[in-house]
């Protein structure tokens, strides 16, 4: 069953009950998203980890887990949280990169799945712990992929997982401690259309596999695309299914193999919306501005990725199309759209942002002491406040005040 995405009647009802600017997630659509994975895997030997660092709101986290999936974790707070969630330790991995190893003892300690990044950490782990505590080892397999190079992460200038032709050393280490390996990791990137990429990722650790003699699993990571503009294409999930079946069906090792991912943005983009109101409209002699009530500090991916998000004036969606160019109320350039035919906007207008759930209030910040917005989830046909937005005293929250000041 497909999930409708909310109607603009459904959104203003939101905003109007918890004003704007406002997240808001559609929790049948992440059931619909994960469904449509375990589908297209169903004849394959499959586990998925959600990747929360894209929406972890502990609502999500706790949705995620009544849907029967695992979590993946790319800090110890996460695990954290994903334990706090009610998440058992065996369903939660925590796939490190460029952390200090205390972490990754504390990982240890919580009895969660770990996937270490470096030579350093691999060998303070082996003096350690030797064999006691099976381990993953995130590879860096110097393939390029991904949407654009800010969110590659496999390609041999990247700093994540350990580069593959350091094969050697990694096998001397493990041989030094008898460290017992049962996973082997790659992410290459995000928004990854091309499957083949998958397909090259597999090769190369099929390749390397027979080197390690107790694994259990192999994980493939995240980055499967979804559509952000119109006509977008997503990743062909099922094609991708088929590939992996083909290929493992055929594996190179002598026991069973798990196949893992780590999908975000497939699972929480689309359920999410940001809703904004216009601020102020701008004539200039090139375009007209509409400054909303939000910016870069509620969602950067268009500045930071020069990311597309389409927007819509849901208060007004059969007005005359005009060219716009929307912006924040940020104290920089803070544009989400350059020249985007929307329909007639006004003042007070809402306009939403859709595709929000994924790297959105999740990499939002108190910038210009403007508070984070409140956070929504819509489930069984009813709106329901999953965070309060900022208010004055977060700002001074932390904060200490010199007594001679
Ligand atoms: N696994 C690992 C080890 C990762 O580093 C990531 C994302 C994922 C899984 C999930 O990737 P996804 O399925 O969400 O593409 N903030 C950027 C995306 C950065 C992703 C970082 N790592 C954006 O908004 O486009």
């Amino acid at each position: 069953m497909q999930v409708e995405q909310l109607s603009n009647e459904q959104l203003i009802k939101a905003a109007e009950k918890f004003g704007t600017p406002l997240y808001v997630y559609h929790a049948e659509k992440i059931a619909d998203q994960y469904n449509k994975l375990k589908q297209a895997f169903s004849k394959s030997n499959v586990t998925f980890f959600y990747a929360c660092k894209a929406l972890t709101n502990i609502n999500i986290l706790k949705y995620i887990k009544s849907i029967g999936c695992n979590v993946d974790c790319s800090s110890i707070n996460e695990a954290k949280l994903a334990l706090h969630a009610g998440f058992n330790p065996n369903c939660i991995l925590y796939t490190s990169n460029g952390i200090a190893f205390n972490e990754i003892e504390e990982a240890k300690n919580l009895g969660i799945h770990i996937n270490i990044d470096s030579l350093s950490n691999l060998e303070k782990f082996g003096q350690k712990y030797k064999h006691t505590y099976p381990i993953g080892i995130r590879l860096r397999p110097n393939i390029m992929a991904g949407g654009n190079l800010k969110i590659s992460t496999g390609h041999d200038k990247s700093k994540f997982g350990i580069p593959i032709n350091q094969i050697e050393d990694i096998l001397q280490i493990i041989n030094k401690y008898n460290l017992h390996i049962k996973n082997l990791h790659i992410h290459t990137g995000s928004e990854i259309k091309d499957v083949d990429v998958f397909v090259k990722g597999i090769e190369v650790l099929f390749e390397i596999m027979p080197k390690f003699k107790e694994l259990e699993s192999i994980d493939l990571g995240g980055g499967f695309k979804v559509p952000y503009k119109n006509g977008d294409t997503e990743t062909d999930i099922n094609l991708l299914a088929e590939k992996v079946k083909e290929a493992f069906d055929n594996h190179p090792y002598n026991k069973p193999l798990q196949v893992w991912f780590e999908p975000g943005k497939f699972m929480v983009s689309e359920c999410g919306y940001l809703i904004t109101q216009v601020n102020v409209l701008k004539e200039s002699n090139t375009t007209i501005f509409a400054g909303i009530n939000s910016g870069f500090n509620h969602l950067i991916r268009p500045m930071f990725y020069d990311a597309y998000h389409k927007i819509k004036n849901i208060s007004n969606p059969t007005g005359a199309i005009k060219h716009y160019t929307i912006t924040g109320n940020i104290c920089e350039t803070d544009t989400f759209a350059w020249d985007r035919k929307i329909n007639e906007i006004r003042e007070e207008d809402y306009l939403v942002f859709y595709n929000a759930g994924a790297y959105g209030f999740e990499m939002s910040s108190n910038f210009n002491s403007r508070y984070k917005p409140a956070e929504v989830l819509f489930i069984n046909n009813e709106f329901h406040l999953i965070r309060d937005k900022d208010t004055f005293e977060d700002l001074l929250k932390n904060q200490k005040t010199l007594s001679f000041l």
